[in-house]
């Protein structure tokens, strides 16, 4: 019985992609447990760069099959859209291969009209969703009037039910935010028609995983967003809706809490948020242009699934020390090491000071509005001028760079075990 977990430490965007089409050449199931169609993974294979929002990315594996689980949330419409991409580029997807939820909520077009119109009616508060539609989808559920995937199953039900959300979706968007009226009756065509192909991959998924963890295979549980987007455990409310932590996998899967093999938090060699919401160490100017890059390269800090540039800034280490606490990792993967060549100095936030107190540790959930009274405090770590997206092995990193990745070991208690240079697949170091 094997269940491993990559989990993004930071805001997201951290790599995750990377690390599970590593780690699902040798898994079995390879699940997604939160969220919908706001992240973005990026996966690369030899010359085809693969960008998935809802499906797992571990599926471009042929030995694995895709699990989604109840604790995400789903638009049909992007994940008919990625199974015809996937197929295009020779991936089989079929029921065998795809397992969806029965207890999946469901993303409508209402809902992304509402998510749109609710963050612009918020002015300068606005979270800077995706616009996606997760949040008024995760509001569904927690009201209890979501759509489950389950639903589909009864065609004649699910009109019903579809009806009556459009229906009551409309009234708020007409009557409190002022937005034209839905076409209820080509929405209910055009969404039961993605129904309709939906229907084969339904099934209740529970029973499922917990007998082929029983049968020994292994499990790998891909995270999307970050823990620091987590709607307890971030930087609430500028947070999305969902449990982006380790601890969300056995309510988001159905299945019972067991032991877990590797909990491995993804981090890049910096900090990085696209949205609003505190970012103590964030930078502008030269130093922002030098992390996120002008734009012209496919690595360049702009969003996956909404384009925007990236907020850039220093590693934070009391932030990532705070993400171990809510994850327990096992080991850390640190991403884009390559980024940082040619700095002579590397400032990381060690300390935030808060009403004359220092701490290396929060001693708050997330709360955006203390984070946003906390001022970094930096240690400086000496820089390398060395390009690094040729080493492949431990000692092929300069010297500093060794240094700055065993800081980080030190300051968070966890080992770094795998470091990534460079965007190839094979731009990578084992550390052991
Ligand atoms: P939502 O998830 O669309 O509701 O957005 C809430 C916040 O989470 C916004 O600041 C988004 O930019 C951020 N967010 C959501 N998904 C991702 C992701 O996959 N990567 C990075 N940020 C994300």
């Amino acid at each position: 019985m094997a269940l491993d977990i990559v989990i993004g430490a930071q805001w997201g965007d951290e790599g995750k992609g990377r690390v599970v089409d590593l780690l699902s050449e040798s898994s079995n199931l390879v699940a997604r447990y939160n969220g919908g169609d706001n992240a973005g993974h990026t996966v690369t294979v030899g010359e085809k760069i693969y960008k998935l929002h809802v499906i797992p990315s571990g599926i471009i594996h042929s030995n694995t099959i895709g699990v989604m689980g109840s604790g995400m949330v789903l638009n049909p419409q992007t994940l008919l859209e990625e199974m015809t991409m996937l197929r295009d580029a020779g991936v089989t997807i079929t029921p065998e291969r795809l397992w969806i939820s029965d207890a999946v909520q469901l993303i409508t077009p209402a809902h992304r009209l509402l998510d749109r119109a609710k963050d612009a009616a918020l002015g300068k508060a606005a979270i800077g969703t995706t616009g996606r539609g997760i949040g008024p989808a995760y509001e569904d559920k927690a009201s209890r009037r979501g759509l489950r995937a389950g639903e589909i199953l009864d065609r004649a039900h699910f009109e019903e039910r579809l009806r009556i959300h459009f229906d009551e979706v409309n009234k708020i968007l007409v009557g409190w935010y002022k937005q034209p009226a839905l076409d209820i009756e080509t929405l209910l065509k055009e969404y039961l028609s993605c129904a309709d192909e939906m229907r084969p991959y339904i099934r209740r998924i529970g029973p499922m995983v917990q007998e082929a963890l029983k049968a020994g295979k292994t499990v790998l549980a891909e995270g999307a967003q970050g823990t620091l987007l987590d709607v307890e455990q971030g930087t609430y409310p500028f947070v999305t809706s969902s449990c982006t932590t380790a601890t969300g996998i056995f309510s988001g899967l159905g299945i019972g809490v067991q032991p877990v093999r590797r909990v491995v938090g993804v981090t890049k060699a910096f900090q990085t948020r696209v949205g609003g919401g505190p970012f103590p160490t964030e930078q502008d100017g030269d130093n922002a242009l030098f992390l996120r890059g002008s734009g012209a390269n496919p690595w360049d800090e702009y969003g996956t699934t909404t384009g925007r540039p990236r907020r850039v800034g220093w590693l934070d280490l009391v932030l990532l020390k705070y993400a171990h606490e809510a994850n327990g990792f096992t080991e850390i993967f640190l991403t884009k090491l390559d980024i940082l060549s040619g700095l002579k100095e590397i400032p990381v936030c060690v300390a935030y000071e808060r009403d004359g107190k220092k701490m290396n540790t929060l001693d708050f959930s997330g709360d955006a509005r203390l984070m946003a009274q906390c001022k970094p405090v930096y240690q400086n770590l000496p820089g390398w001028q060395e390009e690094v997206r040729g080493c492949r092995k431990w000692s092929d990193l300069p010297k500093a760079a060794q240094a700055y990745v065993k800081f980080i070991e030190d300051f968070v208690g966890v080992p770094v075990k795998t470091i990534s240079v460079g965007p190839e697949r094979s731009a990578m170091i084992i550390k052991d």
